[in-house]
């Protein structure tokens, strides 16, 4: 008797504790994974059209559409570098193949010198393509890549100038997206031994920690700055609920942003504000129990607001990293766990459905009325990273 009751205990008791039930089996997402990109190559085929050749390259699912970008777009880059991911995992001719073919279609980006959206384009593709095969021909994109991107740089200001567009609000607006390219920088100074892209890098870096942040460490979206003076013009939002508000993508690339840094310079400074950062991200009373975030941690309508699974791949992605740096190292490590945990178990697209993307409820920009609880290439790109960089723990 006694025996049963604790054989029908210790069974509900395991029911009650999914952190035992749901451990993330990397093996098992990346074979969803597969499933998933298997049917999104197909996809991609169906869905071209020859008289747009240029568009390529699949981003989300809009109007019950698959939409295809050109390389000019952001997120042109991210379904190249997802086939990387699957490529470094499996490492498969098949999946080689696919990475290298719609690379290619990206690499002519290397000379378009119009937006800072170089790093996502050119480095989620190129450089994971000539990380993994160290082909010189991608060192070369890379270079070129490093050197338009550079072309932004006002020593005026001390930062690269994010976007051409909406002149009508800003003089010289900067993101707190454009962290995110510092990376083909650095690594373009390792790659041709010219330090200037490095400083370009550091300069960009500094700027925005002194610009960008508030007090609680909490970033602003875009910083206007005078492009003759360096003065802070405006400080507002473009994808977030209000110019005061935590866009949690936002967040999620300044902490992304600040631990990437910290591994290139070993910048004491940079360590702190990513760790900043990061307890400002975990900390929030609005940060949901599973840890994906709205897609505005002061989004007035909480709960009832979109998630942003994007923010939350990245996020987990960044603590992987940070972990290895930080002396909080544990706490950083669970939380990323916790997040893919979250991601995989009731995130993921249910295999053969969504055109093949891989996860479901991110935000691209809710005010802008689009891309609002969809799939995102750039989603699944860092969920697959976050993935690895957990896989290659010791
Ligand atoms: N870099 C644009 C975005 O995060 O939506």
């Amino acid at each position: 008797m006694k025996i049963r009751h604790l054989a029908v205990t210790v069974v509900l008791l395991g029911l009650q504790i999914p952190s035992f039930a749901q451990k993330v089996d990397v093996k098992k997402a990346f074979q969803h994974a597969a499933t998933q990109t298997d049917l999104l190559l197909k996809e991609v085929e169906k869905a071209k059209d020859p008289k747009k050749p240029q568009l390529f390259s699949p981003r989300t699912i809009e109007d019950g559409h698959l939409k295809l970008v050109a390389s000019r777009d952001w997120t042109s880059g991210f379904f190249p570098g997802v086939l990387w991911y699957l490529d470094e995992f499996y490492g498969t001719e098949h999946w080689k193949a696919a990475a290298k073919k719609f690379t290619a279609d990206v690499e002519q980006e290397k000379n378009n010198g119009t937006t800072h959206d170089m790093g996502f384009k050119v480095y989620c593709s190129v450089g994971n393509g000539y990380r993994l095969t160290h082909d010189p021909h991608y060192r070369d994109v890379l270079v070129t890549a490093a050197k338009t991107l550079s072309t932004r740089f006002n020593p005026k200001t001390g930062v690269i100038l994010s976007w051409d567009h909406s002149r009508d609000k800003w003089v010289n607006p900067v993101i707190i997206d454009n962290m995110m390219n510092l990376e083909l920088l650095f690594e373009a100074t390792k790659l041709t031994g010219d330090s200037s892209f490095y400083k370009i890098a550091v300069s960009h870096a500094n700027t925005t920690m002194k610009n960008h942040f508030r007090a609680d460490y909490s970033s602003y979206h875009v910083i206007d700055y005078d492009p003759q003076t360096g003065a802070v013009l405006k400080k507002n939002t473009h994808q977030g609920y209000s110019h005061e508000s935590a866009w949690s993508r936002g967040q999620a690339w300044a902490l992304y942003g600040y631990t990437m840094c910290y591994r290139y310079t070993k910048n004491p400074r940079y360590l702190a504000q990513a760790e900043n950062v990061a307890k400002f991200i975990l900390n929030h009373p609005n940060m949901p129990k599973d840890l994906v975030p709205y897609y505005d941690f002061d989004a007035l309508g909480i709960p009832n607001e979109p998630r942003d699974a994007s923010a939350a791949a990245l996020i987990s992605s960044a603590l992987y990293e940070l972990n290895t740096y930080s002396k909080a190292r544990k706490d950083y490590r669970k939380k990323a766990d916790q997040i893919l945990e979250s991601l995989s178990t009731k995130y993921t697209a249910p295999a053969g459905s969504s055109f093949g993307f891989i996860l479901l409820h991110s935000t691209g920009s809710k005010p802008g009325n689009f891309e609002v609880d969809a799939p995102l290439n750039y989603a699944d790109y860092y969920y697959l990273e976050a993935l690895l960089r957990k896989k290659n723990l010791k």
